[in-house]
């Protein structure tokens, strides 16, 4: 089974309250989603695989560990999981980005896919799917799907906030992906949404609606 991690950096946590916070407008959600990122993704890339070198310093040889094993990529489901792209670029600069878009019938709540480009050596690579919400977990399920479609085996899915039912069907529908999130909250509501939540994260990182 998938492992939860629930992310309680205390940073983490305090740019969250903010980004929840209704007062907060697009700017701020903005550049709160992408700092917020870039913490995560720092918790995220812990347990990735070091080998010994040496290198040359002023002073003489050190022997010294730089990253080994998979090359990374991370992977936004469109449109709010762009808004998080950068923060984790800032700390993986080489990762490869591919996309995913996805949008939610607001009757149905299943996931329409509208687009996919992802890089093409994806059997190779360690992906993170990036997406702030994981409300019922259909969008998230069905971009894991399709990136396992393309070959990718080795997938991380990281969000800012998940519902117990999306976990829930993230585990049971994938259960080798290990998803870390920043809080898991109470239940979704009638219409899909994650209670208490953020209310919708695309709405408020573009400022449409
Ligand atoms: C939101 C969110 C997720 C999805 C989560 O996207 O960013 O992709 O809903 O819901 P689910 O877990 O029930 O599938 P939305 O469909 O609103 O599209 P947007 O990002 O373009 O606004
Ligand atoms: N999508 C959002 O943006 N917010 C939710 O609470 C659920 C789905």
């Amino acid at each position: 089974m998938g492992r939860v991690h629930v992310l309680d950096h205390p940073l983490i946590q305090h740019k969250l309250t903010l980004i929840r916070d209704k007062n907060t407008g697009t700017k701020e959600f903005r550049e709160l989603l992408e700092e917020v990122a870039m913490l995560m993704a720092y918790e995220i890339t812990r347990d990735l695989p070091l080998e010994e070198t040496v290198v040359e310093t002023p002073l003489g040889p050190a022997r010294s560990r730089v990253l080994s094993g998979r090359k990374l990529g991370v992977v936004p489901i469109l449109r709010a999981g762009l808004g998080m792209v950068e923060g984790v670029l800032k700390l993986i600069p080489a990762a490869r980005v591919g996309h995913i878009g996805l949008y939610r019938d607001p009757d149905t709540l299943q996931p329409v896919e509208y687009y996919c480009k992802l890089p093409t050596d994806v059997t190779e690579r360690e992906l993170i799917v990036i997406d702030p919400m994981l409300a019922t977990g259909g969008s998230a399920s069905a971009a894991i799907r399709f990136i396992k479609e393309k070959g990718a085996r080795h997938i991380k899915l990281m969000c800012l906030i998940a519902a117990p039912e999306g976990v829930q069907r993230v585990q049971s529908d994938h259960p080798e992906v290990d998803l870390y999130t920043a809080a898991v909250d109470e239940r979704l509501n009638d219409h899909g949404y994650i209670v208490p939540g953020l209310g919708d994260a695309g709405d408020r990182l573009y400022g449409t609606k």
